[in-house]
């Protein structure tokens, strides 16, 4: 099995929205991206979607976003297809922004619900306030 992770360009944007799509149906709480909104964070930054490609076959994304005024960027969204768990791709894809913003902003945060805490704890994320909501 041959795991690269590259950034995403319009062309990959097809296979962007079947991963968004079959996360939205595994998590209540994703919200769904169309391919005008994939593409139109693609041309405000060329470094801020990571996919991983495995065997020719788009298993998983990240989607980051640096803050214009805080030295912060975010890790919006991170989604690895189920059968692809467990093999270090969150890790790479994390990694891999994580280096780059690393380099240009103090901090890279990100939101996750608490069952994932152990996991970005072992990508030295911590625990640092709880998110809340007022819909
Ligand atoms: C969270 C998620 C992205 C992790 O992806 P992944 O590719 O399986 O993660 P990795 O294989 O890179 O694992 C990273 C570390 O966490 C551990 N880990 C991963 N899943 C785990 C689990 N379910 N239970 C225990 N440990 C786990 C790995 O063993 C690895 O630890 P190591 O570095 O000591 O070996 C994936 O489960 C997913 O897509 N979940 C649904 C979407 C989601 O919740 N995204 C996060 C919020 S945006």
């Amino acid at each position: 099995m041959r795991i690269k992770i590259r950034y995403a360009t319009a062309r990959d944007i097809g296979d962007l929205k079947k991963l968004d799509k079959a996360a939205n149906s595994e998590l209540k709480w994703w919200e769904q991206q169309s391919k005008s909104d994939f593409l139109k964070i693609l041309k405000r930054s060329r470094n801020s979607i990571l996919i991983a490609i495995c065997d020719g076959k788009a298993v998983g994304y990240l989607q980051g976003s640096p803050d214009l005024v805080l030295q912060k960027a975010f890790i919006e969204d991170v989604y690895v297809m189920k059968d692809y768990r467990k093999l270090g791709i969150a890790k790479a894809l994390v990694n891999k922004f994580v280096e780059f913003w690393h380099k240009r902003k103090k901090t890279v945060a990100l939101i996750t619900e608490d069952k994932n805490l152990h996991i970005f704890g072992k990508l030295k994320f911590r625990k640092v306030m709880n998110w809340m909501e007022n819909r």
